[in-house]
């Protein structure tokens, strides 16, 4: 059956169906998701993963949030955490708990076009207005900073030049599809060793 994985996402939740609908050596189990309107929830639906609406704002505290997210995580046995478009800071305790076991997806080449401030679009029109010739996908892990964990996995896509954040965004997009899956494939097959905060991919062999 392989990995028990929860996705969290806030928004469109194309990642959430490309990492459900991918998936080989892992299985999405549940659905995070900390808006009660993301078009991700139609998706889970659609695709019949449960989903849970949980945000410290629905729970009136983040302690009682944080306990409420870690209760189910624990219950249902998950192994890894995919953010797929989540656009919240995990709190450190979840970090804490899930250490070295939480992946986020970036739609830029970090380290650029990372940090607080940079997401979705914005990221886009960021890349557009620095004049880049390139922009790309990021998979890492998470840390307590913004985009500042070890990078697993990244692939380049080119910028035309006459590129608007949408036609950037949705070529980032389906590099995405296909890389954010490749990622947990790596890990559910143990071939991922973080070390000094340095990601080794270790090769195929056909014992894997
Ligand atoms: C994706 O491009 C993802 O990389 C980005 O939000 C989008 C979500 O799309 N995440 C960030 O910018 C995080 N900093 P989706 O809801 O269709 O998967």
């Amino acid at each position: 059956m392989g990995l028990r994985v929860a996705v969290f996402a806030s928004g469109g939740g194309s990642n959430f169906q490309a990492l459900v609908e991918r998936a080989r050596q892992y299985r999405v189990v549940l659905l995070v998701c900390n808006r009660p309107q993301a078009g991700v929830l139609d998706r889970a639906e659609k695709l019949d993963i449960p989903s849970h609406i949980l945000s410290p704002r629905i729970f009136g505290s983040e302690t009682s949030y944080v306990d409420a997210v870690l209760d189910l995580l624990h219950k249902e046995n998950i192994d890894l955490i995919a953010l797929a478009g989540y656009l919240s800071k995990v709190p450190s305790r979840i970090i804490g708990a899930f250490q070295g076991r939480i992946l986020n997806i970036h739609p830029a080449l970090l380290p650029r076009f990372g940090g607080k401030g940079f997401y979705g679009s914005r990221v886009h029109k960021a890349v557009l207005e620095a004049k880049e010739t390139s922009s790309g996908a990021t998979v890492h892990f998470v840390d307590e900073e913004y985009d500042t964990g070890p990078i697993l996995l990244q692939k380049k896509v080119p910028v035309h030049a006459d590129d608007t954040s949408d036609s950037l965004a949705a070529r980032v997009l389906s590099v995405e599809h296909q890389l954010f899956p490749e990622a947990i494939h790596l890990i559910a097959q143990g071939r991922v060793r973080i070390q000094n905060r340095r990601v080794t991919i270790i090769p195929h062999t056909d014992d894997h």
